[in-house]
Order: structure tokens, then C-alpha cells, then sequence
């Protein structure tokens, strides 16, 4: 998610660490590689994502192709849900992170990968923190649910617990799956912005599926080199905001300090397992 590469804002970073996303400096090719991975993953994704997101992909067509201009996104996403998106130059500390989302403001990197690394990448690009990111965003309550993890973020760092936190964000906005009408369905970006993942998080044997809970989540580390061995699926979003904004962290972390990590792979006691995975994917790279 973010770490410490610099502790004040680069050269021609604001005090809040945005930077102009300079939408006339990409090349008629970078638009090109966004027109691309779009097209793929609209393919893929009925019947695959979650009804919120495909309800808010249509805030990405904009009145050109290409990649969004931030300022007319941002125009569109504060007229649904009061959200704005901020161009930062790749990574940024946790607590400004942080404290863009307790102000509803989304911070995303400007550049798009290249035609080398269509499939994958290590620095989140601007296809998926915009395509994955945003039109979950849209979303009302899902929308409220960020804006709540930014304050419990900076939250967190009080308490010594930005490793927990950090696990719930993960096993959620990036990577969770969501039940419904009787089938499951992605809404994590990591998964929705992913031509692989998108089919591998929901058909593949190999990775477990798992009800979600909170503790059982922040206790769970998380691969950031390959597809995920285990997803956590909730109910629906109101729930997912209720069992986090109503409930005091606090006490959790400091339970949780007593308690052992728990490995990526693993099933453990009073798990709700929808599907026990092989890991038939994870051998076999090991
Ligand atoms: N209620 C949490 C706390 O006490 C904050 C939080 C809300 C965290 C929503 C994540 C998501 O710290
Ligand atoms: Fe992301």
C-alpha cells in the first residue's frame, strides 16, 4: 500500500504531497495502452464484478478517451459522491495517505505501465488505482467505508498498528469478493484491474475463500508477489461498513498483540470456508 520512501513532499509536490497530473504530457501510446486494458477487462467483468462497480465504471467515460483527465473525474466523482481524486508522485507516507482519504480524496499515480507489463507490475499505475479504484468510489456506502479506514488510519498509527490496518485494507479495497445474488463477485481493485486475477479469484481451485472477520483479517499476512492463496468474501458493503466504523479497534489491536500471525495459505479454527483452496497455484511457483 504505501511506505516510507521520503519524509517531505519531492520538488514541485504540494504540502500535501499532490502534484499536477499534466493530462496533456501523456503520448497518443499511453492513451492507447488505457483504451487497451479497458476494452480487455470490460470483456471480463459482467457477470464477474460486483453490480457497484459496474455501476460506477460509467464515471470513466469521459468526454475523450484515454486516460481521465483527474479534474473532470474528479468534477463527475464530487457530484455522485463527494470524492476527488489527486495525482501524488507514487508512494507516500501512511499518515498523508491517510489523511487524503479521511478527506475523501484518492490518491492516485500519474504514469501508466508499458507494453511490456500489460499483466503485471510491482508500483500501482494509473490504470489501477483509476480503472480498479474509482468507480467503487461511486458507491455511497462503499465511498463512507474509505473515507472511515483514512480516520481509522491515521488512527492506527497511534496505537502502534498500521501492520494490522494496512492487512484489512488489503483483504478488502484490493483484493476482497463480495456475495451476491447467490454467486461471488469481485470488487477489489487488485482483482478488477488484473486480466489474470479477475478469472483466478473466482474460478481457480487453487486459493482458499473464506467468510470475512475482522480479527481473522488483521491477522493474516498477505502475499504482494503473485495472486492471492486466500479471499475474504463479505456479505455486503453496508455490513462490511458497519463491522468496521462501529466497532473500537483499540481493544482488537491490543488483543491481537498476543495473538501469532496467520500464514496467507492457512484455514483456521472458526473459519466460514466457502471454498478450501488447493494452492495448486502456489506449489507450483514455489
Ligand atoms: N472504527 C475503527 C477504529 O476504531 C476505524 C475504522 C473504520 C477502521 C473503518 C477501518 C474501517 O479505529
Ligand atoms: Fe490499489
Amino acid at each position: 500500500m504505501t511506505s516510507h520512501i521520503l519524509d517531505k513532499p519531492p520538488q514541485g509536490a504540494a504540502e500535501d504531497w499532490t502534484v499536477p497530473q499534466h493530462w496533456s504530457r501523456y503520448t497518443a501510446d499511453d492513451h492507447a495502452i488505457w483504451d487497451m486494458l479497458f476494452a480487455r477487462q470490460l470483456a471480463l467483468l459482467p457477470g464477474r464484478a460486483s453490480q457497484s462497480y459496474l455501476r460506477g465504471l460509467d464515471l470513466l467515460r469521459l468526454s475523450k478517451p484515454g486516460i481521465p483527465d483527474f479534474t473532470e473525474l474528479s468534477d463527475r466523482l464530487m457530484a455522485t459522491t463527494g470524492w476527488q481524486v489527486v495525482a501524488v508522485p507514487g508512494l507516500v507516507p501512511d499518515a498523508v495517505f491517510f489523511d487524503h482519504l479521511a478527506h475523501r480524496r484518492f490518491v492516485a499515480g500519474n504514469f501508466i505501465r508499458t507494453r511490456a507489463q500489460l499483466d503485471y507490475l510491482q508500483e500501482p499505475d494509473v490504470f489501477h488505482d483509476i480503472f480498479g479504484h474509482v468507480p467503487m468510489l461511486a458507491d455511497p456506502v462503499f465511498a463512507d467505508y474509505l473515507q472511515a479506514y483514512g480516520k481509522g488510519g491515521l488512527r492506527s498509527l497511534e496505537y502502534g498498528a498500521l501492520g494490522r490496518l494496512a492487512r484489512l485494507y488489503w483483504y478488502t479495497v484490493e483484493f476482497g469478493l463480495v456475495q451476491e445474488e447467490g454467486a461471488l463477485r469481485i470488487y477489489g481493485s487488485g482483482i478488477v484491474s488484473s486480466h489474470g486475477e479477475t478469472r483466478f479469484a473466482l474460478d481457480d481451485p487453487s486459493p482458499n475463500r473464506i467468510g470475512f472477520d475482522l480479527m481473522r483479517v488483521m491477522r493474516t499476512r498477505y502475499r504482494i508477489d503473485d495472486y492471492q492463496q486466500s479471499y475474504f468474501v463479505i456479505p455486503d458493503f453496508a455490513t462490511l461498513l458497519r463491522a468496521t466504523e462501529e466497532t473500537d479497534f483499540a481493544p482488537l489491536y491490543a488483543e491481537m498483540a498476543h495473538l501469532p500471525d496467520i500464514r496467507p495459505d492457512e484455514i483456521v479454527a472458526g473459519d466460514r470456508v466457502l471454498s478450501r483452496g488447493t494452492q495448486a497455484h502456489a506449489l507450483s511457483r514455489a
